[in-house]
């Protein structure tokens, strides 16, 4: 079955390249982003697990950990790292999944066989304090993903989870706000007394709360 926002991320115990995880205890009480790649030595993961390796302060400032996974051994990681460093910069400093046996591949449904039976495709769980997924998106194994959007979702999903506010296209963090459709004006007087610019009864504006 397909997992869908809201469900309890599944939990797992897996080999990976800084030992033995059990998922949910290994999330704690931060968030998560898990994120698979199709297979090991291939040109596209390479260059994501490079990014996402420079970028690894922006996930540990909002309280998020990151675990990538490959249907390749730790072993056969291990190596592949080796070529990460050299020729992205930046050594993999977040776990690899060594998931030869699908097991977590197939618990998060990550390999679509009319696209491939082997291979996963680019899937991308966020997972919540609570252990419930907040966000999944999946890529083709053809595209690389874009790894600021992924960090944009979080910013705006951590806003929402302490404000009742929702977040407009292309929003950036700093930016104008929308107030929840289900907060009605009597409400949004209290919870927000600094005001806001209403464009339509449906549409109201406030600057990012603090
Ligand atoms: C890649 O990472 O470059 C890749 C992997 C599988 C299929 C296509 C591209």
């Amino acid at each position: 079955m397909s997992i869908r926002l809201g469900d309890t991320a599944p939990d797992f115990v897996a080999e990976t390249t800084q030992g033995t995880v059990n998922f949910h205890e290994w999330l704690g009480d931060s968030w998560g982003v898990l994120f698979s790649h199709p297979k090991d030595f291939t040109p596209v993961c390479t260059t994501e697990l490079g990014y996402v390796a420079k970028i690894k302060p922006e996930f540990d400032k909002r309280n998020v950990k990151v675990i990538g996974l490959s249907v390749d051994s730790v072993e056969s990681h291990n190596k592949w790292e080796a070529d990460i460093a050299e020729t992205q910069g930046t050594p993999v400093n977040f776990p690899m999944i060594g998931d030869h046996d699908r097991k977590v591949s197939d618990l998060y449904n990550m390999i679509h066989p009319n696209a491939n039976d082997t291979l996963t495709v680019r899937s991308v769980f966020v997972v919540g304090p609570d252990k419930k997924v907040k966000l999944s998106i999946t890529y083709p194994a053809s595209t690389g993903r874009n790894f600021d959007e992924i960090l944009r979702v979080i910013d705006s999903l951590q806003l929402t989870a302490k404000h009742k506010v929702a977040t407009p296209a292309n929003w950036q963090n700093g930016q104008d706000v929308i107030i929840g459709g289900a907060v009605s004006d009597e409400d949004a007087k209290k919870l927000f007394p600094q005001g806001w610019k209403t464009i339509k009864n449906y549409l109201r504006i406030l600057p990012q709360p603090r």
